[in-house]
């Protein structure tokens, strides 16, 4: 199924604009993430409040795709800052230069996630190859369930490769943590 390309608008939001599309990116978690909200990690309260706290943090953007103006997916990512936390949940500790952020290195991606009528059509895709366009980091990472081998061998296929393993907050599951040069594939 290709999605029908005429009909498809990606637009780019920054910081001022997050109070606008929060009721949004609520909505489509809570849908996306329909089976999983019993679990208090993916509660809908706890998705807001770590939205809250990425959507402060500088450089976040985020991409929604609207489909003849109804929202189908989105992502969004911020720069990691010097001293991040991003790298102290590693099972394995990385090396120190692979881990030292400077606040202009890494992108983190927060987020993606597409409605179902959308899955399989190439619109995550092109929301997350949005995203990254015009980012002046040198690489992005995100995180991948690990019991979702699925959506892991999809970001190995867009040029991600695992660092290894962590666990972000302490009721999370266990992640992959994904990592690409930011221009690359
Ligand atoms: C991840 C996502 C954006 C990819 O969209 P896509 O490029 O259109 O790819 P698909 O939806 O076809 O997914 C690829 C495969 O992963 C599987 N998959 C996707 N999300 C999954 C999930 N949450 N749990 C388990 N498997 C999942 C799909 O079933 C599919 O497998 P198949 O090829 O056997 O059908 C979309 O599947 C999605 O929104 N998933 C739910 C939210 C999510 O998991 N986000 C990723 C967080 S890292």
């Amino acid at each position: 199924m290709t999605a029908p390309a005429d009909t498809l608008e990606l637009i780019r939001y920054g910081q001022d604009e997050f109070p606008a599309i929060r009721p949004t990116l609520v909505s489509l978690y809570a849908e996306v993430y329909t089976d999983q909200l019993a679990n208090p990690f993916f509660s809908v309260e706890r998705f807001e409040q770590r939205l809250e706290g990425y959507a402060s943090r500088p450089g976040w953007e985020a991409i929604v795709a609207y489909d003849g103006g109804e929202a189908a997916g989105y992502a969004f990512a911020s720069t990691l800052p010097e001293g991040s936390a991003w790298w102290a949940g590693m099972l394995e500790p990385l090396p120190q230069e692979e881990a030292a952020e400077d606040g202009r290195r890494t992108l983190a991606l927060f987020e993606l996630m597409v409605r179902r009528p959308w899955r399989g059509t190439g619109l995550a895709r092109r929301v997350h190859e949005e995203l990254l366009a015009g980012r002046p980091e040198e690489r992005v990472t995100l995180l991948v369930e690990l019991s979702h081998p699925k959506v892991k061998a999809l970001y190995e296929s867009w040029g991600y490769h695992n660092v290894g393993d962590q666990q972000p907050f302490a009721d999370a599951p266990i992640y992959a943590t994904m990592m690409r040069p930011l221009k690359a594939v």
